[in-house]
């Protein structure tokens, strides 16, 4: 049975950490996954969360099963955060939110529910896209596109090939759209493209569906959760993913959620009874301790601020780290123009540094993704010369 089975390639982001915790080299450096380290290179360890936890351990409770659909604590705070409290979908209850394994999960959940009841549709993904969109999609079944995005010459958004890609969809595409700080690219639309992208998936009768994996990195809460809002009012159906792994920093805990907007209550009480039985049948019910802490935070007005804070802090160290970067390499690379390096908003930079260029870098011990995307969120002060001394070189 299993002498014929082949090897599966290196996951593109996960496999270059297996890389790099394999290197022995003590000056290595990861730039490939998406995680947000302090300036001293550490995964931070949140104050709110310590708190949270603190006084969930006073509490002691014993580890029941949660009900399928999450914590009703995490999902009343999750569907408040992403829709804000006052929203219409929340008081006309047309607003379904289950907890979910992180971003990623809460995208499978999306995925398996949507090829159940509209199996006939395509998936859209940007060009280029988070690597795993695409494998996530086919594996639920479907046939996935890319839909224009990226315009390398200008390190911005294709905006005019977007919208064209986006009225050539057929009616009823899934069309996966990046709420804020667009991984890979970090180039994301302007608040008045939006409206113009919003227009064309309404008038077009596509199903959008948001992943929103770094509110907080690109201007703020509010701000990067605006597109949200402004979906919900145009109408029409919507899902939207959205995880805690990097704005609590909760990356193993597996915190995220999914929530589905229907026309009416009635419809959304079918949903969540369908959306149950996906989660069911693969992991029964999603676990305890990260939903709790993240619930508590939002729940708590001093723990909900404390978070804002230690957000907007790793936010503002993140744009500190572009300036750098951009500042450093002028000294050392002048004839190279990085500039557009600080107009990207989020963790990831898409440095236009080639494959053949990565491959020098990992030579040197510094881990970047093939496509030539870095994480600046795992730049600090003390590696940040020895990577632009090395980007220099292979420049
Ligand atoms: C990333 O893009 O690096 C993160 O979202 C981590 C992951 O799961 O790929």
């Amino acid at each position: 049975l299993f002498s014929a089975i082949d090897m599966a390639p290196r996951d593109p982001i996960l496999g270059i950490t297996e890389a790099f915790n394999a290197d022995t080299n003590p000056a290595k450096i990861n730039l490939g996954v998406g995680v947000y380290y302090d300036d001293n290179g550490k995964v931070p360890l949140l104050e709110c969360v310590q708190k949270a936890e603190a006084k969930l351990m006073e509490q002691q409770s014993p580890r029941t099963y949660l009900p399928i659909e999450g914590l009703a604590q995490y999902d009343k705070a999750v569907q408040e955060l992403v829709f804000g409290a006052d929203s219409p979908v929340i008081q006309e209850k047309r607003a379904i939110t289950v907890q979910a394994l992180g971003g990623t999960g809460a995208l499978k959940l999306g995925a398996d529910f949507l090829k159940r009841f509209s199996p006939n549709s395509e998936v859209f993904i940007s060009d280029p896209s988070w690597e795993n969109h695409r494998a996530l999609f086919e594996s639920a079944g479907f046939v996935v596109n890319n839909y224009s995005y990226y315009d390398p010459a200008t390190h911005g958004v294709n905006f005019e090939g977007m919208i064209a890609s986006l009225k050539s969809m057929p009616a009823g595409s899934i069309v996966v759209l990046h709420a804020c700080c667009h991984n890979p690219t970090g180039a994301d639309l302007t608040q008045a493209q939006w409206g113009s992208v919003i227009d064309a998936v309404r008038s077009n009768n596509l199903v959008p569906f948001l992943d929103m994996a770094y509110q907080g990195f690109g201007s703020g809460l509010a701000e990067d959760g605006a597109v949200v809002k402004r979906f919900v009012e145009a109408g029409g159906p919507l899902l939207v993913s959205n995880s805690f792994s990097k704005s609590f920093s909760l990356y193993g805990e597996r915190v995220g959620a999914l929530s589905v907007v229907a026309s009416s209550a009635e419809e959304a009480a079918r949903l969540l009874s369908q959306l149950k039985r996906v989660v069911r049948t693969n992991y029964s019910n999603p676990p305890v301790h990260g939903g709790k802490v993240v619930a508590t935070v939002l729940a708590t007005p001093e723990l909900r601020q404390l978070w804002e804070a230690e957000l907007a802090q790793m936010r503002v160290r993140i744009k500190q780290m572009r300036d750098e970067l951009v500042a450093k390499l002028k000294a050392k690379a002048p004839s190279h123009d990085f500039d557009f390096v600080r107009e990207q908003v989020g963790m990831f930079s898409y440095s236009g540094l080639t494959k053949e260029q990565v491959g020098k870098l990992r030579e040197e011990s510094i881990y970047a993704v093939d496509t030539g995307r870095i994480c600046v969120a795992a730049l600090n002060s003390k590696n940040i010369d020895r990577v632009v001394d090395v980007i220099a070189k292979v420049l």
